[in-house]
Formats: C-alpha cells, structure tokens, sequence
C-alpha cells in the first residue's frame, strides 16, 4: 500500500497527515499529529466523519444497504446461519468448524444459569420497573457476582467472560420478563438450543408444558443474528469508550445497555410499535405523514431513518420476510398493525421529504410487530435487542482491549463558557 498524506494549513502552520486506507470503506485521514502540529482539534460532534477506531469485525456500506459480519453478508447469515454461530464468528474472526461449533454451544450452555442469589437480587426491584432498568442493574451486578472472570489483562478471563455474557443475558432477560408480569423464574434447559431455551425461559409456566413452535424459535434466533452487531454505533462506542478504562466488561455492557435504551437506538422499536398503535387505522397516516414533516412539530417517523444506511437497512428486508412469516404461522390474518405498518412504508417510500432525505425503514420498523405477535409485551422489545447485542459489545470490547495502540478514549471539546474571571462573595454579587 501506497502512503499518502493528506496537508492540512491553519494559519502559518502546516501539517501533513497520514492517509489510512481500510479493505474496504472511506480512506480515514489520521488527525492524531494535528493538534501537536498546528495546536487546533477537529470538532465533529456526533461523529458524523470520524472512525473512533479501527476494525476488523462488522462492514457496513449506508449509501448500497450492505452489511456484512467479518465479510460475510447479513442476509447469508440470517438465512443459512444461526445465532450462536454469527457469535463465533463475532468473537473469533471465522465461521467455526463442526466440532468448534458444537465445543462452543456446549461452552455457552453450560454457563446459561445464573448465581442462585441473583433471583434475591430481582426481588429488590419494584414490580411496576421497566425491564431495561433491571438489565442495566443485573447485568452491572454480574460483575459482583463472578469475580473470577473480571481482570480484563488475562486471556483466559476475558474469554471466561465473554462466554458467560452470551450465555447469561437470555437468562436474565427471562427473569426480567417473568419478574414484570410476576410469575415465577423458569430456569434454563439445556437440552435446548439458544432460541428456543430463551422462548422457554420466557414463557414456560409450572402448571403446564409448554411447546415449542419450531417456527417461532426460528424466528428467535433470527431477530438476534439481525441485531448481533453494527459497527461503532451508539451503545458499541459507549461499550468501548468505558473499556477503555480497564472496566470489567460486565460493568461495560451494562453501559452499553443504558445507550441502548434510548428511543433514537433501541427503543425505536417499542417507539414503533407504539407509533403504530396511535395511528390504528390507515386513513390516518396521512395526519401523521404531515406532522412528521412538520419543521415545527418534533413528532418523527419511528422505524425510519438511520445515521448510515441512506438506503433500505438489509435487517429491514429480512424482518418484514420473518414478520410475515410468524404471524402465518400464528394465524394472526388482517393484522391492524401490520396493515398500517405496510400502507406507512409504501407512503413514506414515495413522498419526496423521505424520499429527498433517503429516510427508509430500517430494522425496528417490522420487528416491533414480529415481537408483539411472539407474545412480548413492548418493554421488552429494547431487553431482546441488547440479548442479542451482547455478542456484539463483547466482540468489539475484546478487539479494543487486544489492540497494542488502544488507549483511553478522551474527547477533546470547544469550549464556548465564561473565559476566567474572581470569585465574588456573596455579598458581593449584587
Ligand atoms: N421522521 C421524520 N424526519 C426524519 C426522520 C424521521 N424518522 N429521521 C430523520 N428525519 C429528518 C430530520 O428531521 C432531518 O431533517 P433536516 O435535514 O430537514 O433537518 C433529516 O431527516 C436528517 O435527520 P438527522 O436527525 O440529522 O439524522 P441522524 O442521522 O442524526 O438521525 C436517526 C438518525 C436518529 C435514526 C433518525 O433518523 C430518527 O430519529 N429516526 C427515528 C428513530 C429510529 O427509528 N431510530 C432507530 C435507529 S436504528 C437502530 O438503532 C437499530
């Protein structure tokens, strides 16, 4: 590879900057020298063009709708693949052979309980908390509970964690959910596999048995290999920016947790589904067509949109297929939703404001009604998105923490407050 450099004048200063190109992507001009060099910061708020890091493990080109997990295409894995291999191939850089398949589905189900005491931990939680408050605490607290797996310098540990984040977070999601609607915990069941164990963590109840529809398991594991991983978004840089201190990586997730929950990243889908609800009939979209248009009205689009995709997101695509195909299975025909969710796509899909601002649906807009039809209720939805994101988080995690060059993350700032002036006592400030 050819070095470039890239020049940059500010004022009488001159700095030549290393150009860096990817395997695949936008070449990045490295900006480390350029406050050394000429003793100005970049200021790019949002991160708009900044690569915070670089990466081997996710490739997502916005402007064409790819995404592909270490090369391989999104729509392969979801539809040949399964969940926990898209974790092995998360966590080890290659899809795993048959007999690493199988040694890691036994590593990862032999780790799917929790320690016993973790259930006296839920019962300190009000009955009426939303299930993404609990996560956040249980998933922190699995630091205070497996101190053996925490010292980010040993290999061995960090594999150990990494294998009991994946392993544990159905679980807990479970208990959160069976907390919520207050029934008792199911314990899980190895002889299942991920999917399935998790639907029936979630609704298996002690008076009955409960069986499980291989359909909706499919459809399971599915909507976590569509939510597995994306790049340096919100919750992935904030799960990296707090393991860049030398934070255990529990102690990360749960922070990851907490930026997911935001409505703009992973509560869009039980904001969809909501939005969705409000319209409740088809002849109203245009009422909110127009307010989603309107400069003056902060009402959006739920389930439309994305920082990068400036085109269909591909999660999108195979959602709707598995949308459609759980509720056939189910039985659920003329669906109110859906058939609101359908007409809203095909509106918005060609009117010139979305179609001028490239704003298409992306994966939250149809998972939001595959969830309800599974039986979740919608707090839960943002719970099933992190389940699924956990692989993510610890893969990207892993890859800072094995980075010789990873350092602290430390923003710098423009600062626009008072410039420096005295104290006055108070007496004096009139
Ligand atoms: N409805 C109406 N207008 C929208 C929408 C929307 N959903 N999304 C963006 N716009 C408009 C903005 O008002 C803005 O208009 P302007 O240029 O006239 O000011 C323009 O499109 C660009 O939008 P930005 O907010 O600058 O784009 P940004 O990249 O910051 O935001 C985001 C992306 C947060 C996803 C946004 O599209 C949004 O709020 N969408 C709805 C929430 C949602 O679905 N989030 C899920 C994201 S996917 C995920 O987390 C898995």
């Amino acid at each position: 590879m050819t070095k470039r450099a890239a020049s940059i004048a500010v004022g009488e200063k001159n700095a030549s900057l290393e150009m860096r190109s990817g395997t695949m992507g936008p070449d990045v001009v490295d900006v480390t020298a350029l406050y050394k060099d000429t003793g100005v910061f970049t200021y790019d708020p949002g991160f708009s063009s900044t690569a915070s890091c670089e990466s081997k493990i996710t490739y997502i080109d916005g402007d064409e709708g790819v995404l592909l997990h270490r090369g391989y295409p999104i729509d392969q894995l979801a539809e040949q693949g399964d969940f926990l291999e898209t974790c092995y191939l998360l966590l080890y850089g290659e899809l795993p052979s048959a007999r690493e398949k199988s040694d890691f589905i036994y590593r990862v189900t032999r780790h799917t309980m929790v320690h016993e005491q973790m259930s006296r931990f839920y019962s300190g939680f009000r009955r009426d908390a939303h299930p993404m408050a609990v996560m956040v605490g249980s998933v922190g607290a699995l630091s205070a509970f497996y101190h053996d797996s925490t010292d980010i310098a040993d290999p061995h540990q960090r594999m150990v964690a990494s294998i009991r984040m994946v392993a544990k977070t159905p679980t807990l999601a479970a208990m959160a959910y069976k907390y919520h609607v207050g029934q008792p915990f199911v314990y899980p069941r190895n002889d299942l596999s991920y999917a399935e164990n998790f639907l029936h963590m979630c609704f298996a109840v002690p008076c009955e048995p409960y069986k499980i529809n291989p359909v909706l398991a499919r459809a399971m594991d599915r909507i976590f290999i569509l939510h597995a991983d994306h790049e340096q978004n919100a919750s992935t840089s904030t799960v990296r920016l707090a393991g860049s201190s030398g934070a255990n990586p529990f102690a990360c997730v749960a922070a990851g947790i907490a930026c997911l929950w935001g409505p703009a990243h992973g509560g869009a889908n039980e904001a969809a589904l909501n939005m969705l609800t409000e319209i409740g009939t088809k002849d109203r979209i245009p009422e909110y067509i127009a307010r989603a248009k309107d400069k003056n009205d902060p009402f959006r689009l739920m389930g439309f949109g994305h920082r990068v995709y400036k085109n269909y997101d591909p999660r999108a695509k195979i959602m709707q297929q598995t949308c459609h195909e759980v509720l056939d299975e189910l039985g659920i025909k003329d669906d109110p939703l859906l058939e609101v969710a359908m007409e809203l796509e095909q509106i918005a899909l060609h009117d010139p404001y979305f179609v001028e601002k490239k704003l298409y649906p992306n994966v939250d807009f149809y998972s939001g009604i595959t969830l309800k039809a599974l039986g979740f209720p919608t707090t839960m939805f943002t719970v099933l998105f992190a389940v699924a994101r956990t692989v993510g988080w610890i893969a990207q995690w892993k890859e800072m923490i094995e980075d010789p060059h990873q350092r602290i993350g430390r923003p710098r700032q423009l600062y626009t407050g008072a410039t420096l002036r005295d104290y006055k006592p108070v007496a004096a400030r009139g």
